[in-house]
């Protein structure tokens, strides 16, 4: 079933149903426990209580919708925006003018002032930049010594970004400081966001400083970065200048907070998520070295033997593989929210004005009705003539519409040539010590991924 062959019936149309109430409701909590205990388990089980069902979150009620097509029917339409618990907390601690949040006339103008950056034809340029990172990594790596994979994953994410989109040389100590700030503040904001203890989050307690100082951080690098680039009289071509050129609604300049929270809803979903994927990345090469080696002997067919570069990605059919087929088992953003803006319909169901909807990209991209031997890893199920089968909006983990990540083609580009790099240079064990079980988080990553690597 595609998007277009849902067709939407009048919201006011008698045969509108309620959505089905999912089952394993207990009293007063409702489905809560369920999905703060085992959030995956719980979200993954929904589509068979129906396409559209509803939850008991305590007293209030949530949609999810569990189908592809009308996932993808969601995203695409103007009937929902971006809300939600998930987006208010994520307001409330990263500012609430960045495009991440926004919505609406000034969501539209902010994605107009920061496409420019992130356009395929865009992307080359960044080449040289994740050639290095990609490279230094391996050679940062010594044979038989344990790699802790968070940090050096975060480490290479946070720098690509940091260097690509925010140019400048101050930037290398900048990239590290934000690293150490951004882990601890994505840990934290989703304790808070599952657990909202309100007040208790602000006693003087080791975790609540160390959080409250990482976020500090964050905002202080942010201003550092816009203060000093003004200094520097520069403007090359890239995001950091668009966006301290960018016009308002009105033609005037935009105002220093927006400023500010654009940079910060820029690298912060571009460094966790790009981390958890390079993480499930070096995991899949560790559990799978068929496919390392697979990977291994295609970049050497490409390069010959000379060191992987940028513009040998888009030969690598393989590597690509493997990243697309690591993020459709372990999506780094794996739940996603929307508010409706007005009285609607799903599938055939009725949606209020003002409700609010969850669904999960994890639970859509392991279903057993999309995919054959689902849960197995296999990279040749993206081989075009196997590829074609895969329903539409089953594989989306970038999100389609409005609302789409901007960084699509950024992101596949950095995590193809890191996969070939790493893996043309290493196989990998896991090594005492190792939990590489999912850590469910604003994104999923592994526990801890402790990783010998052997060099080839
Ligand atoms: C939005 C996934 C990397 C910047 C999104 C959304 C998804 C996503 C699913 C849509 C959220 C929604 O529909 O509610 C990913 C994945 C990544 C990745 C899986 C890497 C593996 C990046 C990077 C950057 C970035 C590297 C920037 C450097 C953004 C921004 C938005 C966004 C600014 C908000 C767009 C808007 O609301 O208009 N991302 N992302 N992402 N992403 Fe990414």
């Amino acid at each position: 079933m595609t998007v277009e062959s849902v067709k939407p019936a009048a919201v006011d149309a008698p045969e509108l149903r309620e959505p089905p109430l999912a089952g394993g409701g207990v009293p007063v909590l409702g489905h809560g426990l369920k999905l703060v205990r085992d959030p995956l388990a719980f979200m993954s089980r929904l589509r068979e209580h129906g396409d559209v069902v509803r939850l008991k979150l305590g007293p209030k009620t949530v949609y999810a919708v569990t189908t592809p097509a009308l996932t993808g029917a969601m995203a695409l339409s103007t009937d929902y925006k971006i809300d939600g618990p998930l987006w208010e907390s994520l307001e409330g601690l990263l500012g609430k003018e960045g495009v991440a949040t926004a919505n609406g006339p000034r969501h539209r103008r902010q994605r107009r002032t920061i496409q420019p950056a992130f356009r395929l034809d865009a992307i080359p340029a960044y080449g040289p930049i994740m050639e290095e990172e990609a490279h230094a990594l391996t050679e940062r790596w010594r044979g038989g010594e344990t790699v802790d994979c968070t940090s050096e994953s975060f480490r290479v994410a946070v720098r690509i970004a940091a260097r690509c989109l925010l140019r400048g040389d101050f930037m290398d100590e900048r990239a590290e400081r934000l690293c150490v700030a951004l882990a601890t503040v994505f840990r934290g904001m989703y304790r808070r966001m599952v657990v909202p203890l309100g007040p208790l989050y602000r006693l003087p307690l080791p975790a609540n400083r160390e959080f409250n100082r990482a976020l500090a951080d964050l905002h202080l690098l942010v201003d550092e970065i816009v203060a000093e680039r003004r200094a520097s009289g520069q403007k090359p071509d890239d995001l950091l200048t668009a966006l301290l050129a960018a016009k308002d609604e009105n033609g005037d300049p935009i105002g220093e907070q927006e400023i500010h929270d654009q940079v910060v809803a820029i690298l912060t979903p571009g460094s966790e998520t790009v981390a958890s994927t390079i993480m499930w990345l070096l995991q899949v090469l560790a559990e799978h070295p068929e496919h390392g080696d697979r990977v291994r002997a295609e970049v050497e067919s490409v390069t010959g033997g000379r060191p992987v570069a940028f513009d040998d990605v888009r030969k690598l059919t393989h590597t690509n593989n493997v990243v697309v087929e690591a993020m459709r088992l372990r999506p780094a953003v794996w739940i996603l929210t929307r508010r409706a803006v007005t009285d609607t319909e799903l599938g055939g169901y009725r949606i209020p004005a003002g409700a609010d909807i969850i669904y999960s990209p994890y639970a859509i991209q392991r279903d057993g009705k999309s995919y054959a031997d689902n849960l197995e890893f296999d990279p040749d199920r993206w081989l075009p003539e196997r590829a074609k089968d895969v329903p539409r909006y089953a594989m989306s983990p970038f999100s389609v519409g409005n609302r789409k990540c901007p960084s699509d083609h950024f992101s596949m580009a950095q995590l193809s040539l890191i996969t070939a790099a790493v893996a043309t240079a290493y196989r990998f064990e896991q090594v005492a010590g190792s939990n590489d079980t999912t850590r469910v988080g604003i994104t999923l990553r592994p526990h801890s991924l402790l990783l010998k690597p052997v060099p080839r």
